[in-house]
């Protein structure tokens, strides 16, 4: 028999009050700096896209850091995530190949860099090709070999994981369909990016992309999180596909946004993704 219910509030033993449980979604309001946030390995996958650092105005967080400022968040945050993940955990987060505003930065190879000194084990990279080349603004020199900006409209899903690649433990069930492990194991994916207006929130991820990574790296009733979960897009791809689902989020405005987006968009969404 399925376990469902009040079993999801006591994974990870977590220190903070809850702020919103329906069946086996579980959302905290909570900072993923906070270390003693939860006390155990509870984690079978996290699917996540922190903040880019690039001036986006969210709700009440910076997103403005120094560059030095902005590597030591992400490496306190992906310690932070380690120790809560199981031995044959994993990650699949979503971060830019690079960043051209404000000075040339190689962020998704020193984020690999700096996952891997905390302890993450590489396995290999999705490029999301989001096609999104509305995002030029800049040529550098036009039509000049001076200095000419090159962009490209792809994103960088890296697959980490704690310990062990080979997964032995939880319910072993996968529910991948053939054409879908055979399109999804080219590691090229395309799909449009989501609209920040239709969701509320200055930048969420589309639902293929947390539906994809759960299909294909946890079995169903595994525990998927995200740290930051923003307008919840996980937890409903969680809870979409029989899995738990646990988000963190620090701003109340997302919170309440995810809440509302779980309670109408869990039973009635259609993922049409090919
Ligand atoms: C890129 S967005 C994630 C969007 C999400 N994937 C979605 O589809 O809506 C990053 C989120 O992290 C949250 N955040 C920023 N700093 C945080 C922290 N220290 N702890 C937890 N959440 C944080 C922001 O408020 C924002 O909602």
């Amino acid at each position: 028999m399925q376990k469902t219910g009040d079993f999801v509030k006591d994974l990870g033993k977590s220190t903070i009050p809850l702020y919103f449980h329906n069946n086996d979604i579980v959302l905290y309001r909570g900072d993923v700096l906070s270390q003693h946030t939860f006390m155990e390995e509870f984690i079978d996958l996290i699917v996540t896209s922190p903040p880019y650092n690039v001036d986006i105005q969210y709700n009440s967080n910076k997103d403005d850091l120094s560059y030095e400022e902005y590597l030591n968040f992400t490496q306190a945050w992906l310690i932070n995530c380690f120790s809560w993940t199981k031995n044959q955990g994993r990650l699949l987060l979503n971060i830019p190949l690079d960043k051209n505003k404000g000075g040339q930065k190689s962020v998704g190879a020193d984020i690999i860099k700096i996952a891997q000194d905390v302890g993450w084990k590489y396995h290999s990279t999705i490029i999301w090709n989001e096609g999104n080349i509305s995002r030029r603004t800049a040529w550098g020199s036009w039509l000049s070999a001076s200095s000419p900006y090159v962009i490209a409209p792809v994103e960088l899903i890296v697959i980490l994981y704690k310990n062990e690649w080979k997964k032995t433990g939880g319910t072993r069930r996968s529910d991948i369909s053939k054409e879908d492990f055979m399109t999804w194991t080219n590691g090229v994916w395309t799909f449009a990016g989501e609209s920040k207006k239709r969701i509320g929130h200055p930048a969420p991820f589309p639902i293929q992309l947390p539906h994809r990574a759960i299909k294909l790296f946890s079995f169903v009733r595994d525990v998927v999180f995200d740290p930051f979960c923003g307008s919840g897009t996980t937890l409903i791809a969680a809870g979409k596909n029989n899995r738990i689902g646990i988000g963190l989020e620090i701003d109340s405005k997302y919170c309440e946004l995810a809440k509302n987006r779980i309670l109408n968009e869990i039973y009635t969404l259609e993922i049409n993704d090919v």
